[in-house]
């Protein structure tokens, strides 16, 4: 079975090519900006009759979520326009898509988990864009699965762990939100989720919508405190709240997602996120 991955370089794309070893019956092809610029369509469309994969997982996206504010033409072309184009060839052609998406797709405003059928209301550029990606999917008509998922981290690419550690190195104090809760995701976790799926998505007649993020609900002054900790560096961490730390782009106050139907449908268990939290502090720290 041949399987494309889009976004190849990226934090969820790197992580799928680290464990993509681990599963030699299937071809993986790992592409990126550099080698297609999938907002070129023609490009994309001979690429993908060409290669002919059964599974297409499209991890590229326009993840800058404050620049986005500012560039919202780039962010839609990433986010709506390439998930609906990608769509449209994997129904002309039979592949199975699997496409990611996020937590931002929601206000933030609820009082419990968020299930994937809850109403969305998107409060930022990017999350408008992200929401357009999931519906120009719908629209197609085509057959698989999207994962929304949340406060994603890896040993590649920026990131809040990475940036807590660096500047937590730097500067010995920080200021972070504590009134922003919501579930870290290891992306070598969603990674292995998405490898062990696939005999399964590979049988969908439909697209059907997902969450996953790691188990349990912190805020990010905890998740903070909690990567120092465990990286073994000396910084003091004063909580603020979020109107102390004003961005461009707003972002949910509240987004922990409900993943009962994923573990239900596919049978998996999700880890806790310090202990994935220790998994990748260690390999960042036997990279050094
Ligand atoms: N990061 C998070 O906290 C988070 C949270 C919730 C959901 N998600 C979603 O999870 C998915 C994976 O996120 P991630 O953090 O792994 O993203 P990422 O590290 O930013 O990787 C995205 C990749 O897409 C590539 N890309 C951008 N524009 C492209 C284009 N026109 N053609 C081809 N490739 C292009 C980027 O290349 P360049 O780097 O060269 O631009 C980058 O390698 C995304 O759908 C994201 O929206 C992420």
């Amino acid at each position: 079975m041949k399987i494309l991955v889009t976004g190849g370089d990226g934090q969820l794309g790197s992580s799928l090519k680290k464990l993509a070893g681990d599963y030699p019956e299937y071809v993986f092809k790992f592409i990126d900006l550099k080698d297609l610029d999938l907002t070129d369509f023609p490009k994309v469309y001979s690429f993908i009759e060409a290669f002919r994969p059964e599974i297409l997982v499209n991890c590229a996206a326009y993840t800058a979520v404050d620049k986005a504010e500012s560039d919202p033409d780039a962010a839609m072309s990433v986010n709506a326009d390439v998930p609906g184009d990608l769509a449209k060839i994997c129904r002309e052609t039979g592949t199975r898509l699997i496409h990611l998406s996020t937590d931002y797709v929601f206000d933030g405003k609820s009082y419990r988990p968020y299930l994937e059928t809850d109403p969305v209301n998107p409060d930022s550029v990017y999350a408008r864009t992200k929401l357009e990606g999931e519906n120009r999917i719908l629209e197609q008509s085509v057959s698989g699965i999207i994962i929304r998922t949340a406060w994603l981290y890896s040993e590649y690419g920026q990131n809040f762990v990475k940036t807590i550690r660096k500047k937590g190195e730097e500067l010995g104090k920080l200021r972070v939100v504590y009134d922003q809760t919501g579930s870290p995701t290891y992306a070598g976790d969603l990674a292995r989720a998405i490898l062990e799926i696939l005999p399964e998505v590979i049988n969908f007649q439909t697209m059907e919508l997902f969450h996953y993020t790691n188990e349990g609900v912190i805020s990010w002054y905890d998740f903070a405190k909690a990567i120092l900790e465990l990286s073994g560096i000396s910084c003091t961490v004063e909580p603020v709240g979020t109107r102390a730390y004003p961005t461009p782009a707003t972002r949910p106050p509240y987004s922990v997602l409900d993943k009962t139907k994923i573990k239900e449908r596919f049978d998996i268990s999700i880890p806790y996120w310090k202990d994935s939290l220790k998994e990748c502090i260690a390999n960042l720290n036997a990279s050094r």
